[in-house]
């Protein structure tokens, strides 16, 4: 009775461990962010946004963290804080998870923060203008 305890015991924690390290990356991955003001959502000001300096944004100079951090260089969702985040970063590359997720959706959300993930808010510092230019480059570069 006292092995099978142990055993089971042992069980849930691989398991979660398991869970851990398989969580980022995953796809289809759950998505736990709300959906942003319906006509919010509607909007894209991507045509006028400069790729390039959506990349510096993502890979370096976004304040408080650049989206590396957490999403990963190549948007797969597997950054180096990754692994410390439940629900795990979202993984830009699946396009399971993506298809539903319009440019607008993205604004709002990197404005605001993911309330109950650790997505932060942006929206104080970053212009309206730098909020485009990085989603310009996440749609371009990882979810085409
Ligand atoms: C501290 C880690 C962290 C950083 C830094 C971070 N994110 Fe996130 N991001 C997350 C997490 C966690 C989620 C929520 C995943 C979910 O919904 O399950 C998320 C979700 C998102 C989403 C998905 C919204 C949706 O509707 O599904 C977008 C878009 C996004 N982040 C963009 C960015 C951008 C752009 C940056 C940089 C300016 C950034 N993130 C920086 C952790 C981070």
């Amino acid at each position: 009775m006292k092995n099978y305890l142990v055993f089971f015991i042992l069980l849930i924690i691989t398991l979660y461990f398991v869970d851990i390290v398989f969580a980022a990356g995953k796809c289809p991955q759950p998505r736990k962010t709300r959906s942003a003001p319906v006509d919010i959502s509607k909007i894209d000001k991507t045509t006028q946004a400069s790729a390039e300096n959506g990349k510096n944004l993502y890979i370096k100079t976004a304040k408080p963290m650049a989206c590396k951090n957490c999403h990963g260089e190549t948007g797969a969702g597997d950054g180096k804080l990754s692994k410390a985040l439940k629900p795990a970063p979202t993984n830009f590359t699946c396009k399971d998870t993506m298809k539903d997720v319009s440019a607008g959706q993205m604004f709002w959300i990197i404005k605001n923060g993911s309330q109950r993930t650790g997505m932060l808010s942006f929206g104080l510092n970053m212009e309206d203008g730098e909020i485009w230019d990085v989603i310009k480059y996440i749609r371009g570069t990882f979810m085409k």
